[in-house]
């Protein structure tokens, strides 16, 4: 892929250095663009001996190529990384006063956002406005960490990981790739664009230990697959899914977008999200993980015991997206899997989970003593928003997943 990797100028311009890195690895080719402040923070020869290609801000330079409209009308994908208030600010009023804003003007493959900056200046209803706008004029902008800022002080506005940076803006480069809408057989899901979760997440307790749970993902897997046999473009967002599940899933058509953590999900699936007509949350996403993750592994002190862990809790994923609708028209399907328990049935439970996440419809069924998790087959029954049942399947997880797509072309605006 031919990717531009725009910088500007904040703190966390050194942390593209690293990103720059890892796309590199990752087989692609990348043309830095940064702003001139960028440049204060990091020099022009890191980024083109990284790179290998020339680095310059200015719309001044090798003008018989015409590189302020050439680049971006050749990228495959724009990542800028850190992305500064005042970035967001003139790519929302589409200035073009340098060669990244003029670059982002120009582009028409998926452009990706991540930005950084001090708590006041992201929560500041200016920069809430400006990303609102990027991102009905559909550029992925990839939501801050909570963490420490320049300084000593800590909140919402710091650049995440650049190895989350890269698989959010991988992901949101293969929702719009090959599996694109109407290039799929004809089917009731033609020229629709869907992206399912899959398998269950795995949070670190240290570089060795997880915690998890036991998600094969073949539930989710059968419907990305069954989606593309009825037409759409489909991203599988897999959660630790075995090899050659997401080869089937390949092979059929599939774009799959390996995950691992609870974090990682979200921001793929999120990604993906704001291209797509349904979003499928059928991964079993871990709602706790540790607070805080050493970097070597926790040790044995015989006659100790364990040291205590602790937990926080992670997004509510299903229940973000069915807030935010990412895109408009969106339908929201969740999952739940249950088992009953003294205060109330599989189903009760599912009408109150319904009611609670606020997704259009909710895929409930029964899990533990053998059902659900790794059986080759399943039994659904699938909910309204308001708890209503909307039908029941029983059978392979390919039936049930053709029978859920029955209830989600039934709901779909314009199907
Ligand atoms: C030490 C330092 C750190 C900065 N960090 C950030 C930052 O993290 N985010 C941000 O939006 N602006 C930050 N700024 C302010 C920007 O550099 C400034 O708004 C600049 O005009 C941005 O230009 P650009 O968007 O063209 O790169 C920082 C400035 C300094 C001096």
């Amino acid at each position: 892929m031919r990717i531009l990797l725009g910088v500007s100028g904040g703190i966390a311009a050194y942390k593209a250095v690293l990103l720059l890195r890892l796309l590199r690895e990752d087989g692609h080719a990348v043309r830095v663009i940064p702003t001139a402040s960028a440049l204060r923070f990091v020099g022009a020869p890191t980024f083109e001996a990284l790179s290998g290609e020339p680095v310059t801000d200015e719309v001044f330079e090798d003008v018989a190529h015409v590189p302020h409209v050439a680049l971006g009308q050749g990228a495959d994908l724009v990542v800028v990384a850190p992305a500064t208030a005042d970035l967001l600010a003139r790519a929302a009023t589409g200035r073009a006063d340098d060669l990244l804003t003029s670059t982002l003007l120009t582009a028409r493959c998926p452009v990706v956002m991540a930005p950084a900056m001090h708590t006041e200046m992201w929560e500041h209803p200016a920069t809430r406005a400006n990303v609102a706008t990027l991102r009905e004029r559909g550029v992925t902008v990839i939501e801050p960490e909570s963490g420490r800022l320049t300084g000593a002080d800590t909140g919402p506005g710091r650049l995440p990981e650049p190895e989350e940076i890269a698989r959010a803006a991988l992901a949101a480069a293969a929702s719009a790739g090959p599996s694109t809408p109407g290039d799929g057989p004809p089917g009731d899901l033609s020229g629709r664009t869907v992206v399912v979760s899959a398998g269950g997440t795995r949070e670190p307790i240290d570089p060795v230990r997880f915690i998890g749970n036991r998600s094969s993902g073949r539930q989710g897997a059968a419907l990305a697959e069954a989606a593309r046999a009825r037409g759409a473009a489909v991203t599988l967002v897999a959660a630790n899914l075995d090899d050659a599940v997401c080869g089937a899933a390949r092979a059929a058509g599939v774009v799959v977008v390996p995950v691992e953590t609870t974090a990682e999900l979200r921001d793929a699936v999120r990604a993906g999200a704001s291209e797509a007509d349904v979003v499928v949350m059928a991964a079993a996403v871990a709602d706790f993980r540790p607070a805080d993750v050493p970097d070597a592994k926790i040790k044995k002190v015989p006659g100790e015991g364990p040291a205590p862990l602790t937990l926080v809790e992670n997004p509510d994923v299903l229940a973000e997206l069915a807030h935010d609708r990412l895109r408009p028209g969106q339908l929201v399907v969740g999952f739940a899997a249950e088992t009953g328990d003294a205060d109330g049935s599989v189903l009760e439970h599912g009408r109150r989970k319904a009611l609670r996440k606020g997704a259009d419809l909710l895929a409930v069924n029964a899990v533990g003593a053998g059902r659900g998790f790794g059986a080759p087959t399943n039994a659904v029954t699938v909910l309204d928003g308001r708890g209503e049942v909307v039908t029941e399947a029983a059978g392979s997880k390919r039936e049930v997943a053709d029978a859920i797509w029955d209830a989600v072309t039934k709901t779909l605006p314009g199907i």
